[in-house]
């Protein structure tokens, strides 16, 4: 058991997230026996992110934003992947492991870079929102780079994006980050014609920045939320699915080269 110590060693390893007083287990210096039974879960990890205990609004807005990202499906590749690893043979916590993996810069990742954008470029003397998001969309395209956080395979407008902007609103999160954040939506969409809607990243992304959480937490915040999901994926391909699940034989094309005969080794002389 560590006890947290004045003056330790700084080649000790460091952490203020939690430890021991007096013998007693601490998260962020709070009891984690009085925490039981009187946080909620987004209460304890808005807690162990951030340092402190949120407040009404901030409990109320980060439960929304973990159920946003709870399941999508059995489409997304985290998903297929989770419930692939397990039906090859392996343990929950591998499948699990696999699922979390995907998550990447088009997959729940975005959340990451799009707050990186936000936080980096939506500075306090930034007067103008939709100007400053002109010239941020323009800096993009001239690099020919995706944005992150807009666009979506199956929607021309997120209805979990929807959800959230109408919360944000209701708890005072609508701010300069999340008008920026619209502001690019409507500068890609005029740019390219197509619909390219702030996505649930892209949102989490604006409503993190006006919390003031860093962008470094992104994704994090994303598997903490779609980790239920992948279990309760993995659980039911167990109870309900044969091992070695593939994909069928017609449900996909084989475009290489025709049968061929394999060359002839000459003999050796
Ligand atoms: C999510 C995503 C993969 C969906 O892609 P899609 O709807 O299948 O779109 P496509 O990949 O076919 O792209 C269609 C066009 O839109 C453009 N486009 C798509 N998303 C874009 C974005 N975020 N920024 C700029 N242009 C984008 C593509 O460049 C492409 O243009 P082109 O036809 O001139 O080459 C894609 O929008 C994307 O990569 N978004 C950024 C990552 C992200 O936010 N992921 C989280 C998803 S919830």
């Amino acid at each position: 058991m560590s006890e947290i110590k004045e003056g330790s060693s700084t080649r000790n390893w460091r952490t203020s997230v939690g430890g021991h007083i007096d013998g007693k287990a601490v998260v962020r210096g709070y009891p984690l026996d009085d925490l039981v039974g009187n946080v909620t879960f987004a209460e304890a990890i808005y807690l162990v992110l951030k340092g402190e205990l949120p407040t009404e609004r901030e409990r109320k807005i980060m439960e929304a934003m973990l159920v946003a990202c709870i399941d999508h499906g059995i489409g997304p590749p985290s998903v297929v992947s989770a419930r692939t690893v397990f039906s090859g043979g392996n343990p929950l916590n591998a499948a699990v492991a696999a699922g979390v993996l995907t998550l990447g810069d088009h997959h729940g990742g975005a959340i990451e870079q799009c707050a990186k954008v936000y936080q980096e470029q939506l500075s306090d003397d930034v007067t103008d929102v939709k100007v400053h998001a002109r010239k941020v969309v323009n800096d993009f395209a001239q690099k020919k780079k995706r944005f992150p956080g807009y666009g979506h395979k199956l929607y021309k407008r997120d209805p979990r994006t929807l959800r959230l902007l109408e919360l944000a609103k209701e708890y005072g999160f609508a701010n300069r980050f999340v008008e920026f954040a619209v502001a690019i939506q409507d500068c890609l969409e005029a740019d390219s014609g197509r619909p390219l809607p702030l996505n649930v990243d892209g949102m989490i992304a604006a409503i993190i920045s006006e919390m003031g959480i860093s962008w470094k937490n992104g994704k994090g915040i994303f598997i903490i939320g779609r980790i239920p999901g992948l279990v309760a994926h993995v659980v039911e391909e167990w109870n309900r699915e044969k091992p070695f699940r593939r994909l069928e034989e017609g449900s996909y094309d084989y475009d290489g080269k025709p049968l061929r005969a394999v060359p002839q080794k000459k003999a050796s002389s």
